[in-house]
């Protein structure tokens, strides 16, 4: 299959293409370098000794977007390409809805004329919002989102279900992905935040590494087991072979999915546990809630295991060696 990977040097995007490859797809990827870098295509052709078609467009750009269809026969598209930071969406609103909104629907305008007409779309647990039981399951429906990043992303999945609606033969899947962590075992690709952090695991690595001081742990006092925040974290690599799964096993029509492990985990047990592991220790120390985190959410991943085939394999060890790896070997 010829799939067009939107964000494709990203994060997420990144390891979904070695996957992709993997399996044996012709791979595509257009990504403005906004948030990655031109050095994780040459990593990714290392990774997978293949050489991959990359176009350095932005998808605000339907001309540009255009082309990229018009020269290659596109079967199927798997979007990522999108901003991702939630506290920068609160301060730049309209930057995140500009960008968001504008260049999916450039993508999706572009796909209709070429009649390619599967896209997988990467959106976010965070489209729950607060719900009554923290284990989030696909039927309940989407809740008051907590950032404009997150609004653009339940907005997103409405627009889909309207295109949907309007021509059904369309075949969209949902991934709602819980907490993206981890690395490639190869520690070539891993994630790379611009500036400071803000998302815990990226933190961990650099307090460890010696190049912040110190962990803050927002809040020791939600109803929790030990106090902290819990959430479910996914190794980026099962999460990239849910996309794979996704293209290769969704059934016809729009399907959602949550990519989660099922597990919830606390801030502290996975700071106690990339410290067992690597044998180091993180400098922390507890401090006031951050506004508009919840207390606690997983996933209920049975869906997607009963109609994709997928589940996580990775532990919480394994997320943390491997995170730690990709840090050594990028120091
Ligand atoms: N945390 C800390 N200290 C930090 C950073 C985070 O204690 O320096 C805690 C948070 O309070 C939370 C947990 O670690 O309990 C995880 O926080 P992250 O910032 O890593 O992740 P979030 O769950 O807040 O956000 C993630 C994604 C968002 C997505 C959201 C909802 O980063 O993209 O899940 O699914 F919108």
């Amino acid at each position: 299959m010829k799939v067009l990977v939107t964000g494709g040097l990203g994060f997420i995007g990144s390891h979904t293409v070695v996957e992709l490859l993997e399996e044996n797809n012709d791979v595509i990827i257009v990504d403005n370098l906004y948030n990655s870098k031109i050095e994780v295509l040459g990593k990714l052709e290392t990774i997978s000794g293949n050489s991959i078609k990359f176009y350095q467009y932005d998808l605000l750009d339907k001309e540009k977007l255009d082309e990229i269809f018009a020269e290659n026969e596109i079967d199927s598209v798997i979007h990522f390409a999108g901003y991702k930071a939630v506290g920068e969406s609160v301060r730049e609103p309209l930057m995140y809805y500009t960008n968001n909104l504008i260049s999916t629907l450039n993508l999706l305008e572009v796909m209709k004329k070429y009649n390619v007409k599967k896209i997988v779309f990467s959106s976010s647990a965070t489209v729950y919002g607060e719900q009554e039981s923290p284990k989030y399951v696909e039927t309940m429906k989407r809740g008051e989102t907590a950032s404009p990043y997150g609004t653009t992303k339940a907005m997103i999945e409405k627009m889909l279900e309207d295109l949907y609606a309007s021509d059904n033969s369309w075949n969209i899947t949902i991934l709602r992905y819980f907490n993206p962590v981890g690395a490639h075992k190869s520690g070539l690709i891993g994630e790379e935040p611009n500036g400071i952090p803000n998302n815990l695991m990226p933190y961990v690595m650099k307090v460890a590494a010696g190049k912040l001081e110190q962990l803050s742990i927002f809040g020791n006092d939600y109803p929790t087991p030990d106090g902290t925040g819990v959430r479910d974290y996914i190794h980026v690599v099962d999460l990239a072979k849910g996309h794979v799964k996704a293209l290769q096993n969704s059934p016809d029509g729009l399907n959602v999915y949550n990519l989660g492990s099922g597990k919830g985990v606390s801030v502290l047990e996975l700071v106690t546990t990339f410290e067992r592991v690597n044998e180091l220790k993180v400098n922390y120390k507890i401090v006031d809630r951050r506004p508009g985190d919840l207390p606690e959410y997983y996933a209920d991943p049975t869906k997607a295991l009963k109609e994709l085939d997928w589940k996580t394999e990775k532990t919480l060890e394994d997320i943390c060696k491997d995170t730690w790896n990709y840090q050594k070997n990028n120091i």
